[in-house]
């Protein structure tokens, strides 16, 4: 079997961790959802939902997999053994697998539009040409397959890589990129007259607008964001050394995970307002809103605009690479370690599946349209699954591993460097690892169904 790798230092942790919670997540949807939901009070309760109810999983993740070394489930096999909690492994490495497949095809219409802002196809051309074009791309047959292909090889490709030269290169290159190019644009935006709608949009608290249906999309959002209960954050964890500092690796990624989602806000809403459109949500905003926001700023100042719309794909491709990656990296260490697989084979294995899933739900915009299970598209019932409830139940069954079947004095072992660090902190950890975590994620479960 190849040997385990592990990441190289603090900052290595943190930009991988980073690096698979910033994504998609952060760009299209956590803008639109907050200027919905109360602006400045939805960012409060985001940002309190973050640390009280999504960083304890996040810990419970990391605990497990640095304890036991292994992918999520050798991890389960090796610390309760002969237990049904294999399957909670199980279940661990197929979800993300499958979030994965979908995933990517929206990572795929990142390539396509990367390659139409380069060829400034965005700018210079009269509007009509760019109405529609969303909706006629993505329901043909294949380019979005070709796309979603690309997406799926780029992200295979960095995997072969391994741990080191793949996975941390390739964040510690990206991540402080992405930082970079997200405060462009934002500021960018915020400077285009008529902004200042876009700015109190976000920022603007409107309390009366908080309601339980708000703090769950607060807590569903913070739960995407951060990658968890998929399995991507224990298998991460399990590559952190020995001496790290789990307290800081959380906090670190919980910090630049909210502050992305923040700048994308400020990326995105100023533009959308100053080109006096409304808002719309999800793939919309980012594929068929900004596209003519570019379109309309070009006809002033065109080569600009081509720079940004460039930026923009670019920032979003390599967003979604980075998480892509996480989730695709949980399925090949549970091939190499549990089946003895080389990366290489595990890799065209994983990458074979999410790809003809991927497949599957490129082909349901399109020629599969009129396939529904549970009255959804296979694209749509895809993603409900996993983010209503393959991720939650995931993220429960972690925190009840951690508060409940393991000893706390194990816990404690593992989270404190052997009580070496975080002494202080961890009782609260704990409590909220044991008690306020799984309420919360019950109460996600229970909006789902009654909301
Ligand atoms: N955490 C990833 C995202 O936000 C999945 O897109």
């Amino acid at each position: 079997m190849e040997k385990r790798e592990n990441f190289g230092g603090r900052l290595s942790v943190i930009l991988a961790m980073a690096g698979s919670a910033i994504g998609l997540g952060n760009i299209w949807r956590f803008p639109y959802v907050a200027g919905e939901q109360g602006g400045g009070a939805f960012i409060i309760v985001y940002i309190l939902a973050s640390f009280i109810l999504a960083l304890p999983i996040f810990f419970s993740e990391t605990i497990i997999g640095r304890r036991s070394g292994s992918n999520a489930v050798g991890a389960m096999k090796k610390m309760a053994p002969g237990t049904r909690w294999k399957w909670i492994g199980i279940m661990t490495v197929i979800s993300p697998m499958i979030v994965l497949s979908y995933y990517s095809v929206v990572g795929g219409w990142s390539v396509e539009y990367l390659f139409k802002a380069l060829a400034f196809d965005f700018t210079g051309v009269p509007s009509d040409s760019i109405s529609g074009f969303f909706s006629r791309f993505i329901s043909s047959t294949w380019e979005p397959v070709l796309a979603h292909t690309i997406f799926i090889a780029l992200t295979a490709g960095i995997i072969l890589g391994g741990v080191k030269k793949g996975i941390e290169k390739f964040s510690k290159l990206t991540m402080p990129i992405l930082f970079l190019l997200i405060v462009v644009i934002a500021v960018y935006s915020i400077c285009l007259p008529g902004a200042r709608g876009g700015v109190d949009y976000l920022l603007k608290p409107d309390f009366s607008k908080i309601s339980a249906g708000t703090i769950a999309s607060a807590m569903g959002q913070a739960f995407f964001s951060l990658s968890l209960g998929v399995g991507t954050i224990l298998t991460y964890g399990s590559y952190i050394r020995k001496q790290e500092n789990l307290m800081v690796s959380g906090v670190g990624t919980a910090v630049a995970d909210i502050s992305f989602a923040i700048l994308a806000g400020f990326a995105i809403m100023p533009a959308v307002f100053a080109a006096g459109i409304q808002p719309g949500a999800g793939p919309g905003l980012v594929f068929e809103t900004l596209p003519f926001i570019f379109n309309k700023m070009g006809a002033r100042i065109p080569w600009i605009s081509a720079v940004v719309a460039i930026i923009f794909f670019l920032t979003i491709l390599v967003a979604a690479l980075t998480s892509a990656i996480s989730m695709f990296e949980v399925g090949v260490a549970y091939l190499m370690e549990e089946k003895g697989k080389s990366r290489k084979k595990a890799t065209l294995q994983v990458g074979l599946f999410c790809w003809v899933i991927g497949l599957l739900c490129s082909l349901s915009f399109g020629p599969l349209s009129g396939v529904h299970i549970f009255g959804k598209s296979i694209f749509d019932f895809l993603d409900s699954l996993c983010s209503n409830w393959l991720m939650p139940l995931g993220g429960l069954m972690f925190t009840l591993f951690v508060g409940w079947k393991m000893s706390r004095s194990d816990v404690e072992d593992e989270f404190t460097n052997h009580r070496k660090l975080n002494r202080r902190g961890f009782p609260l950890v704990y409590f909220l690892i044991r008690y306020i975590a799984p309420v919360g994620i019950v109460i996600v479960f229970l909006s789902n169904l009654l909301l």
